[in-house]
């Protein structure tokens, strides 16, 4: 039966394919700093890497760091966070057979654990957080809703269960997707329904309060993005960047001086890059594991700074990128062209990366199907 061989061949063919096209998704990665500024890079084709302070980046190889009971870093959306007083790096949706534990990683002693979490009413597939710098506490944004998670003082997994609480509703439409930094113990929202540019929603966080009105900050888009805090060496951030979704630019908000610089796009226009900033850099992290930094000094108004790869981590991108794997799909188009090398850069959309891989699982599916279909014949 011709019919029938084909089929066999065609699914074998596509499943060794797929068996050899790497273990890479759009954000599966992320980066962070310790609490001495060494770069930390997680989930980089299957390994995890200190690329040390900004100093060491422009040459020589960073050290694996790669240990037992790390996460499998094969999750959709992995976020990391730095626990200042703890020196502890909290990573969040890198197990997708266990969404609701926190891996914590003691940057002092190199080790990882697995701390269990109790999610209750949190959707684990669908929130936004950020780490309270001075209570440890996670706040998350799911659907509306404010949820909290007290780490208290982890650098390692404690055997009680911690747990997820519903605080309170965020008073957001639903349909709001929340752009979300922590500066000065508030959380700031941008891209709020309602809200001018340039202009911020803030949550107090100590008294659970958000303002009424927005406060104004200068001048930055109406747009979707990427958000996070810049680290001070020590004290509670007083800023924070901002990455519109087109990666025009990268803006720094200052909520002393309620003012925003604007500096340089990232070298990679990726809405599912992760970013992390320490007192001198935001560092990008693409999907296809392109690492790249905006040197950053409070002091200056950074509009000469440009982006910079991260040489030091260069030979460690995953050789075959998620990108790459989908072409051999035949649904591809060409998307990493490994444009973070460039400040001017290229464009990759890893969204559209990862939709193909999914898309790449399920036409192995069907044709396994249509294989066992055939051999019952
Ligand atoms: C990943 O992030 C996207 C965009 O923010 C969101 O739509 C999706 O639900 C998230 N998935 C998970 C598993 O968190
Ligand atoms: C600017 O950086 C210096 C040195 O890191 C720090 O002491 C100061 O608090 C920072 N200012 C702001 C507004 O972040
Ligand atoms: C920033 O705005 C807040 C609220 O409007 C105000 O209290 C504060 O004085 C402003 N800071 C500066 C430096 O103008």
């Amino acid at each position: 039966m011709p019919s029938f061989l084909t089929a066999v061949s065609l699914s074998l063919s596509l499943l060794s394919f797929l068996g050899s096209a790497p273990l890479v998704s759009a954000g599966s990665s992320c980066v962070a700093f310790d609490i001495n500024w060494n770069l930390l890079v997680f989930g980089l084709g299957g390994a995890d890497y200190n690329a040390g302070t900004k100093d060491t980046w422009s040459s020589g190889s960073a050290s694996e760091i790669t240990a037992d009971n790390r996460p499998p870093f094969d999750g959709d959306n992995v976020t990391c966070y730095l626990s200042q007083f703890y020196n502890a790096i909290y990573v969040l949706g890198a197990d997708k057979s266990d969404a609701s534990s926190v891996y914590i990683y003691d940057a002092s002693a190199k080790s990882w654990s697995k701390q269990a979490v109790d999610a209750g009413s949190l959707d684990t597939s669908n929130f936004d957080a950020i780490l309270d710098h001075d209570t440890n506490v996670f706040y998350a944004v799911s659907n509306a809703e404010f949820f909290s998670l007290d780490m208290s003082s982890l650098n390692a997994a404690s055997s009680d269960k911690l747990a997820w609480n519903d605080v309170q509703s965020t008073g957001f439409d639903s349909s709001y997707k929340p752009v979300m930094a922590l500066a000065q113990n508030h959380i700031h929202f941008l891209d709020v329904p309602d809200v001018d540019e340039g202009s911020a929603k803030i949550f107090v966080i100590h008294f659970s309060f958000m303002q009424p009105d927005a406060q104004s900050y200068g001048s930055f888009p109406k747009a979707h993005g990427q958000a996070g805090s810049i680290f001070l060496d020590a004290g509670v951030q007083e800023e924070f960047f901002f990455i519109p979704d087109d990666g025009s630019a990268t803006y720094v908000i200052n909520v002393e001086s309620n003012s925003t610089k604007t500096m340089a796009g990232p070298p990679t226009v990726d809405t599912s890059a992760f970013y992390f900033a320490s007192p001198d850099s935001i560092v990008q992290i693409s999907s296809a594991g392109d690492v790249a930094y905006l040197p950053y000094d409070n002091s200056s108004d950074g509009s000469s700074a440009s982006w910079a790869t991260v040489q030091s981590l260069a030979s460690f991108k995953p050789s075959s990128s998620a990108s790459s794997g989908a072409s051999g799909t035949g649904s591809a188009t060409e998307t990493a062209t490994g444009g973070a090398a460039s400040a001017s850069g290229s464009s990759t959309d890893g969204n559209g990366a990862s939709g193909r891989m999914a898309g790449a699982g399920s036409a192995a599916a069907a044709l396994v199907v249509l294989a066992l279909s055939a051999l019952m014949l």
